[in-house]
């Protein structure tokens, strides 16, 4: 399961460059499913088993990066966030492209003064990737340079969102020999961009019911963010509702009693902003009732995102047990 997880994350794969994760992602699962497709646009979609209600777990296989938009001069780039990143993730960070160069993020000024204005309201017009005096074209994409750290009880890596969802989906495919319904597992892309993958992967299957893996906010730190509940180590949240979708309340009720039902630990989740592939499964063909079930994370979208390897197993136990009542 760690190895998954450190493979996936370390593996190379902002939105609209995902080709390195979707061959690594399915390297993983061939051999343990009954078919594949890749869709036009690039999500990866398999199946396993035959029958019942066919269900479709979806998690995204990008991250978030950056992309070059103009050379200042030689060796230094304007650069604009792919998906969510702030740019106080991006200053002093380093990154790595796609060709392999490794730049650093920096803030240009000309006196100290400058220096504390623009550090009190940093934007990306301040900052530049120098790339050692290395070329880069424009639109070339990078992600964060880091790597993957580990203790007993916790996992640190960039791309926690969504390989962490991804590794999920991977061990839900090797864990379940004899589904007793069919269910597809579908890895998105340009999730982080806008759900642009998610809104025609379902295009190709039939299924009655839709379900996002993805990270949510973790408000477990000392003096955390008061109006969420979520919690690491608290096991898989049962998201009711974020910024851009509510749940399908069948599927919570359906979730909810699976892991009473099998003592799987399990928390409810309000997210006050934010959204998953689930809003836009909802919307697409005749409208897939969905939901989405997360992993609370502490640090999404900077180069160390943390998330409890008990809530992973937990996840994983959820799922499994919900493709097994039919
Ligand atoms: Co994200
Ligand atoms: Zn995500």
């Amino acid at each position: 399961m760690v190895e998954t997880i450190r493979k996936l994350t370390e593996t190379f794969g902002p939105s609209g460059r995902e080709e390195k994760i979707r061959n690594l992602i399915l390297e993983m699962i061939k051999d343990h499913v009954d078919g594949y497709e890749i869709d036009r646009v690039g999500n990866l979609i398999a199946w396993k088993g035959e029958g019942g209600e066919p269900i479709i777990f979806v998690a995204h296989m990008d991250e978030i990066g950056i992309v070059v938009t103009n050379e200042i001069r030689e060796g230094f780039y304007r650069v604009e966030p792919v998906g969510g990143m702030s740019p106080y993730s991006a200053l002093f960070r380093r990154f790595v492209l796609e060709d392999g160069t490794i730049g650093i993020v920096g803030v240009e000024h000309e006196t100290a003064d400058e220096y504390k204005k623009f550090l009190s309201n940093l934007n990306f017009d301040h900052l530049y990737l120098d790339t050692m005096g290395r070329k880069a074209r424009i639109g070339t994409f990078g992600v964060y340079d880091s790597s993957f750290v580990e203790n007993e009880d916790l996992m640190m890596s960039k791309a926690m969102d969504d390989r962490s969802g991804v590794a999920i989906l991977v061990e839900l495919v090797k864990n379940l020999e004899n589904p007793k319904r069919k269910f597809y597992v579908g890895f998105s892309v340009q999730e982080e961009v806008g759900l642009v993958g998610s809104s025609v992967i379902a295009y190709p299957v039939d299924v009655s019911e839709a379900i996002a893996i993805d990270v949510t906010d973790s408000a477990d730190t000392p003096k955390a963010f008061k109006r969420i509940s979520m919690k690491m180590g608290k096991g898989p949240a049962i998201k009711v509702k974020d910024k851009m979708s509510i749940s399908d309340r069948r599927i919570i009720d359906r979730l909810v009693k699976v892991a009473e039902e099998e003592g799987i630990p399990y928390q409810m989740e309000v997210l006050i902003f934010g959204g998953t592939d689930a809003a836009a499964l909802m919307r697409t063909k005749e409208g897939i009732p969905s939901a989405t079930v997360s992993i609370p994370t502490r640090y999404i979208h900077t180069p160390s995102e943390v998330i409890s390897k008990s809530d992973f197993e937990n996840t994983v136990k959820l799922l499994s047990a919900y493709v097994q009542r039919v």
